[in-house]
C-alpha cells in the first residue's frame, strides 16, 4: 500500500533550518508509521540457530631461505600443516580459530636455565643481583639465585642473565618473520559452514545447505558475494577481504572476524525464498576504536593463544610449546521472519485510522502556521474571503488535501508534485508545498509567490 523505503525520511525534511528539528520529529514519527505499515499485517519471530564449521587445506612451510628472517631458529618452521595443526581448539561451536603465525619452542623440559636475555638484558653481574625465588615480571620462570652467561638470541652477543627455574630452554619470543606470517597460505584454506535455523513461533526450519543443492556443486563451489552468494564454502582470504582487510597483514598478529548469517524472511512467500545472507565484519578493531579513541591499529593487540603438546622421553616430561597468532572467526546468526496474522492487521488498521485523523491535524499546522501564505490560508479557513486579489490561488482545502494526500500515501511532496498536474484554472503554478514551507521569520510583505 505504501511505496516508500524505510530510508525515506518523509515529506517534511526539506523545511528550512529552524523547522528542521520540528519537521524531523514529525518525519520520524511518521516514518515509524510507515515502517509499521509496511508489514503491519504480519507477526514476527526471531531466528534461532546453530552453526558448525569444517576447515580444509594443507600447507607446507620452509622459511630457511627467506630474506625476511627474524627468528634464530628458522629450521623449526620447516614442516607441513594440516587442519589438526592450525585449528585450535579442534572443535568449537559457533566459531573457529585458525592459526596463521606462531612462535615454536620445541622440546622444553623442567629445569634451570638462563632467562631470555631479551627479557632480562644485562640483568646481573654477580649472583647477589639474582634474588632467589623471585619471579621476573613477564619472564619465564623463578630466579635460582645464580648469575650465568648467555648468548643474546638475536645479536648473538655474550651477556649475563639470572638463571631461572623454568621450562628450558626458555621460549625466545620472536615472531619468525619480520613482515609476513608463516601460514600465509591459510588465505587459500576453505571452511564449510553448516547452519540450521528455525523460527519456532512459525514451526519453520531450514538449513543454509539447501536440500536441492547437488553434491558436485557443494564440492566445488566457493562463496562470492556477487557470483555465488549462497555457497556455504568460504575461502578464508575472501572472508577477510570482505571486511576490507588484507589477509596477509592480518595473519601476522591475528584478529577477530564476525561472520553474520542473516535470515530475514517473509514467510508469506515461498519456502524457497527464505535464504541466508552472509556479512563479514572485523570485530576487534571496532572495539578498540571505542576504547582507544586515537588512531588505533589492531596490529598492536595481537590475538595469541599458547598451548603445549606434552610427551615423555625416558621418564622426563617434555613439551612442544606453540604461541599461536591467528584469526578468530565468530559465527553469528541473526534474523527476523514475518508471517500474516490477523491480530496485528487489526491493530495496525486501527492505528491507521488514527493516523488519518492525525494527518488532518498535522496538515492544519503546516498550512496555517508554516506556509508562506499562512495568513491567507488562515483567513480562508476561518472566514469567507474573496481570494482573487493576487491572481489565481489554491484554496485552503486544496492545499490541505494535497498535504494529507502526501502524508497518507507517504510520497515525498516533490514527487507528488512532479506527477501531479495542476488542473487548469488553478493558476498553473507548478511549485509544490515545498516552496511554500518557509522560515517562520520570513517577512510577510515579501514579494508574493504565485500562490
Ligand atoms: C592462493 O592460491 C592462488 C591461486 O591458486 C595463488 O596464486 C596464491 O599464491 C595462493 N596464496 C598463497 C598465500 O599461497
Amino acid at each position: 500500500m505504501l511505496a516508500v523505503g524505510t530510508n525515506d525520511v518523509g515529506l517534511l525534511t526539506f523545511a528550512m533550518p529552524v523547522h528542521e528539528s520540528l519537521s524531523r520529529g514529525i518525519a520520524t514519527v511518521f516514518d515509524k508509521y510507515v515502517i509499521f505499515w509496511q508489514k503491519g499485517y504480519q507477526s514476527t519471530d526471531n531466528v534461532e540457530g546453530s552453526a558448525t564449521s569444517k576447515l580444509k587445506g594443507v600447507a607446507y612451510t620452509n622459511i630457511s631461505n627467506s630474506s625476511d628472517l627474524r627468528t634464530p631458529f628458522p629450521e623449526r618452521y620447516t614442516r607441513v600443516w594440516d587442519v589438526s595443526d592450525y585449528v585450535i581448539p579442534a572443535q568449537q561451536t559457533n566459531g573457529f580459530f585458525v592459526m596463521t603465525n606462531m612462535v615454536l619452542s620445541p622440546m622444553q623440559s623442567r629445569g634451570a636455565c638462563p632467562e631470555d636475555p631479551e627479557i632480562d638484558r644485562d640483568a646481573c653481574t654477580t649472583d647477589v643481583e639474582c634474588k632467589p625465588d623471585e619471579g621476573i615480571i613477564t619472564g619465564n620462570g623463578i630466579k635460582t639465585g645464580r648469575c650465568v652467561n648467555a648468548t643474546h638470541p638475536k645479536t648473538k652477543e655474550a651477556t649475563t642473565v639470572c638463571e631461572v627455574k623454568a621450562w628450558c630452554p626458555v621460549e625466545v619470543d620472536i615472531r619468525p618473520l619480520w613482515t609476513s606470517a608463516i601460514l600465509e597460505e591459510a588465505e587459500n584454506f576453505t571452511v564449510l559452514i553448516k547452519n540450521s535455523i528455525s523460527f519456532p513461533k512459525f514451526g519453520f526450519v531450514k538449513r543454509n545447505i539447501l536440500d536441492t543443492t547437488d553434491p558436485m556443486y557443494l564440492r566445488s563451489c566457493r562463496y562470492s558475494r556477487l557470483k555465488d552468494p549462497l555457497c556455504p564454502i568460504f575461502r578464508l582470504g575472501t572472508i577477510v577481504a570482505e571486511t576490507g582487510q588484507s589477509f596477509r597483514q592480518m595473519a601476522i598478529k591475528g584478529g577477530v572476524i564476525t561472520i553474520d548469517i542473516q535470515w530475514n524472511c517473509n514467510l508469506d512467500l515461498s519456502y524457497k525464498l527464505c535464504l541466508p545472507k552472509y556479512r563479514f565484519i572485523r570485530a576487534d578493531e571496532q572495539d578498540a576504536k571505542i576504547a582507544g579513541g586515537f588512531n588505533f591499529s589492531w596490529f598492536d593487540t595481537p590475538l595469541r593463544v599458547g598451548f603445549g603438546k606434552f610427551y615423555r622421553i625416558n621418564d622426563t616430561e617434555y613439551r612442544d610449546l606453540t604461541k599461536a597468532y591467528g584469526i578468530l572467526f565468530q559465527v553469528k546468526i541473526t534474523g527476523v521472519a514475518g508471517k500474516f496474522d490477523i491480530v496485528p492487521l487489526m491493530l495496525n488498521f486501527a492505528s491507521g485510522v488514527a493516523l488519518l485523523s492525525l494527518a488532518t491535524v498535522m496538515c492544519d499546522v503546516v498550512v496555517l502556521y508554516l506556509l508562506k501564505k499562512r495568513k491567507y490560508y488562515k483567513e480562508a479557513k476561518f472566514q469567507n474571503v474573496a481570494s482573487n486579489e493576487n491572481g489565481p490561488q489554491k484554496t485552503y482545502e486544496e492545499v490541505a488535501a494535497l498535504c494529507e494526500q502526501a502524508l497518507v500515501t507517504s510520497l515525498p511532496i516533490t514527487q507528488l508534485n512532479n506527477n501531479h498536474q495542476t488542473p487548469p484554472g488553478m493558476g498553473g503554478s507548478n511549485h509544490s508545498l515545498r516552496d511554500e514551507i518557509t522560515h517562520p521569520t520570513t517577512n510577510e510583505t515579501k514579494k508574493p509567490t504565485s500562490l
